[in-house]
């Protein structure tokens, strides 16, 4: 699969990911626990009197380059089920425990373009993808938030277009 598809795949991307890097891909947890939900994922998760809970940032390297930030939520609700061993995931990549191990389907994928990069002020690139995902995992919710950092392939022309 050529990396310009990556964006709109239903699949597990970190192994489309592995397939691109030369190094095998790393996670870097930057962090892991109970934290408060912004007002606009409480509203997409359906979950109006809930402020916590179990939050997972990472950052993806591929070719031992940053390739992606991702942001799960889990609701409680959804951690009471076989979700909960997702709390174990340490730096083991989410994707394969949450399709092979737990069956979740991504329900919904949405777009937008994100156009700070605090992180990287020069990069040639002025806009970055943003994808959010719904997964059911037992018909509870868990959204996925992956923003491609500059040096993603995704960004890469097509050459056999
Ligand atoms: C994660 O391990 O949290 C993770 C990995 C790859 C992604 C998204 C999330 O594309």
């Amino acid at each position: 699969m050529h990396p310009s598809q990556w964006l709109n795949y239903y699949g597990s991307l970190t192994e489309e990911m592995q397939q691109a890097s030369s190094a095998p891909i790393r996670v870097e947890v930057l962090r892991q626990g109970t934290y408060p939900i912004f007002d606009d994922e409480r509203a997409t998760l359906d979950l109006p009197t809930q402020r916590w809970a179990w939050i997972r940032e990472v950052q993806l390297l591929g070719n031992n380059r940053p390739w992606l930030l991702a942001r799960t939520v889990i609701p409680m609700t959804t951690l009471k089920g076989r979700a909960n061993r997702l709390k174990l995931l340490g730096s083991k990549p989410l994707g394969p425990v949450l399709f092979n191990r737990l069956g979740a389907e991504r329900v919904s994928i949405a777009f937008e373009q994100v156009h700070e990069i605090a992180w990287q002020p020069n990069s040639s690139i002025d806009a970055l993808w943003c994808r959010q995902s719904i997964f059911k995992i037992d018909q509870e919710p868990l959204l996925l938030k992956e923003i491609f950092l500059p040096e993603n392939p995704v960004y890469q022309k097509n050459e056999n277009k």
